[in-house]
This record gives structure tokens, C-alpha cells and sequence, in this order.
């Protein structure tokens, strides 16, 4: 058997494209309102600044999340049809205290394995993240992370960061006209890094510093992935970077989906691609995004290099995937877009049936 190929080991995946085998589909159970803290001004929709002070350590609302619920399972059913093996994390308490020596704080969700742990070929990395609300979040995952390890995965696990106060710059605020690049909250204390900052295109893997991830949690990655990757640190022209799925989505060998307020000009790596314009998102104002732009309608999941998951609604993207010679899957997913991702973050592709190429 090859090096690499999928048969081989439980966790394998080098690209966003290749044919999915299996995936971890996030759980919504016990969502809470993070405790507030100074890393989320910087990210959060500014119309939900005063609901998150409000509501601090206390539940989503309870129709969302069970809407929200709903919509999972649907989506959990809809891969399993298509011939996905889907796996769910247990569910951990969100709204128990816990403490280091310096801080504590309350938890969040297991809604989104995309930001908690990176699968890059036959490891799965448990991300060190910057929120002190998602410290623990990677318990969740740790039965299947176990049962992956016993089934020959490498299975390792970014510096457990301290989340000092020093991580934090208290003095952020929003970037003027002067500024050349976003101001980020995070400082360069230690190495941070959510897994959704990073995008899979086989060895040449595409990363975004952003509010959560820091140049040095990059390094952290790079050296940790040795010379068969390379890491290119691209910059977009978005005031409050947090996850690059939103931004950037590689569909396909030779396609790129991009988000037309963020990529003024396509990134050099990509320049021999074809290019689709996201277009405007569609779900109606009244509806909450309590941790997110809109854009979450790019945030898709490509089963190959043809299946692509959309939301239901969404014709417009409906129509972007179709001309782009995809073939559109359909779900709900409005309900749970509320809290902050779509099809991509909602997901942790375990294992795609592929080799470790290049395509630039
Ligand atoms: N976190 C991605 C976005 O808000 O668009």
C-alpha cells in the first residue's frame, strides 16, 4: 500500500477536495455565551456586543439550539447517505467553572471540530486556542481521538498555551485608514492557532494570522510539519480575521471559491485557478449571527472534487456551484449558521481517499 493512501491508517487527509471517507460532525449540546473577555470585542458582530455582556456564561436560547440540533443531524444524515461514515464528539458541560493559577472561565460548545483540532495527512493536532472559553473544548473529541491513536493515527497536540493576560493586547482597538494590516488582538506571547485559519491544498497549506491565530503558533505548526509542507501566510483585506473558511474555499484542483470584500486581488499561489465570486449572502437581517460575518454562505464542504454541501436556501450559491461545474447537495443549516460557522466548520474530515501531491 502507498504512503499516505486513506486504506492504510484511520486519519488521513491532504486536501478540502479529495473523496471524503470519514468526518466528525460538531455537536450543538449545552451552547453557552462565552464569559466576556477582551479577545472577543475584535471578532464578535458589533450588534452583539452588548447581548454577549448580558449573557455571559448563560445559554444560547433554547429554540436555537435545539433548531440548530435538528440541523446537524440532518446534515450528519445527509453525509451518511451520500456514503460519509459520521462520527459526533461526546458532550462535555459548557457552564462548569474551571481554573488555572491566573484566570478562569466557562465554556462554549463542541459545535465546530474544524477550529479545535487540523488533520494534515495522518495526524490530528489538537489546535492550542486563544479563547480561554474553548481551553477544553478538545475533551470532547478525546474518546475518538483515542480510538484514532489505537488504530495507528499520530495523534499530537499544539503547546497547552497559558492564556496569560500578556497573550492579550488590551489596548486593541479598531484599525484607521493608517494601518496597513489588521490589528489583532493577540500578541506574539506564545504559539496559538485555530485549525479553521488553515486551508489543505495537498503539501502547500494556506494560513491567515487573525485574532485567534499569531505568526508564532504559524512557526509552531510549520517546524511541527517539517519539509514535505509549505505554509503560505496570506493577508486578506478583512478588518476582523478569524478563520480563513469564510475568505478563501479551494473547492477543487484548479478552483477557488473567494469572498469579493476580502480577496481584492487573487493570492500569486493561485493565480493558474479558476475564480468564483461568493456571491452576497442571502439569510434575511432579522436573523442572528452571534459570532460571525455572513459570508459563512462560502463555508462549504466538498464530499470530491464534484460534491459540494450548501445551504438549502442559498440559491444564489446554488447557482455560483452549479455554473462552476459542481453538483450542489442541499441542507438546512440557517439555525446553526447563528453560531458562528457552516458546512466546513462544522466539520473535521477525518479521513479523505487521497496521496499528498502538489497542485501549484
Ligand atoms: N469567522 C469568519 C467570518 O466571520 O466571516
Amino acid at each position: 500500500m502507498q504512503e499516505g493512501s486513506a486504506q492504510s491508517v484511520p486519519v488521513c487527509s491532504y486536501t478540502e477536495w479529495d473523496p471524503l471517507e470519514e468526518v466528525v460532525v460538531g455537536i450543538i449540546d449545552d451552547a453557552s455565551f462565552p464569559p466576556w473577555h477582551i479577545a472577543l470585542p475584535p471578532v464578535l458582530p458589533t450588534d452583539q456586543l452588548d447581548t454577549f455582556r448580558a449573557r455571559a456564561g448563560r445559554p444560547f436560547p433554547r429554540e436555537l439550539v435545539a433548531a440548530a440540533a435538528a440541523e446537524l443531524d440532518e446534515f450528519a444524515r445527509i453525509l451518511a447517505g451520500e456514503g460519509v461514515r459520521v462520527r459526533r464528539p461526546e458532550p462535555i458541560p459548557q457552564r462548569v467553572t474551571y481554573a488555572t493559577h491566573t484566570w478562569s472561565s466557562t465554556g462554549m460548545y463542541a459545535a465546530m471540530p474544524r477550529d479545535t483540532l487540523l488533520v494534515i495527512g495522518s495526524e490530528i493536532i489538537e489546535c492550542p486556542m486563544a479563547w480561554r472559553s474553548r481551553y477544553y473544548e478538545c475533551l470532547a473529541y478525546r474518546p475518538l481521538l483515542k480510538e484514532y491513536f489505537r488504530a495507528g493515527a499520530r495523534w499530537s497536540a499544539g503547546p497547552k498555551p497559558e492564556l496569560l493576560d500578556a497573550q492579550y493586547d488590551r489596548n486593541w482597538a479598531e484599525a484607521t485608514a493608517a494601518d496597513t494590516s489588521p490589528r489583532l488582538v493577540i500578541t506574539e506571547f506564545e504559539p496559538t492557532f485555530d485549525g479553521a485559519d488553515f486551508l489543505r491544498c495537498g503539501r502547500d497549506i494556506i494560513a491567515q494570522r487573525s485574532n485567534v491565530t499569531n505568526a508564532f503558533g504559524i512557526e509552531w505548526l510549520r517546524r511541527h510539519l517539517g519539509d514535505e509542507f509549505r505554509i503560505h501566510v496570506l493577508e486578506f483585506d478583512d478588518p476582523h480575521p478569524m478563520h480563513i473558511d469564510a475568505t478563501l474555499m479551494p473547492l477543487a484542483p484548479g478552483k477557488l471559491l473567494i469572498n469579493p470584500t476580502r480577496v481584492r486581488e487573487t493570492p500569486r499561489l493561485f493565480k493558474d485557478w479558476d475564480i468564483a465570486v461568493a456571491p452576497e449572502p442571502v439569510v434575511p437581517e432579522a436573523h442572528p449571527f452571534y459570532l460571525s460575518s455572513r459570508w459563512l454562505n462560502m463555508n462549504l464542504l466538498m464530499l470530491d472534487e464534484n460534491r459540494v454541501v450548501v445551504e438549502r436556501r442559498d440559491e444564489p450559491m446554488i447557482r455560483t456551484v452549479t455554473d462552476f461545474g459542481l453538483t450542489p447537495i442541499l441542507c438546512d443549516f440557517r439555525h446553526f449558521n447563528s453560531f458562528g460557522g457552516s458546512f466546513h466548520c462544522a466539520t473535521l474530515d477525518v479521513r479523505r481517499r487521497g496521496r499528498l501531491d502538489s497542485y501549484f
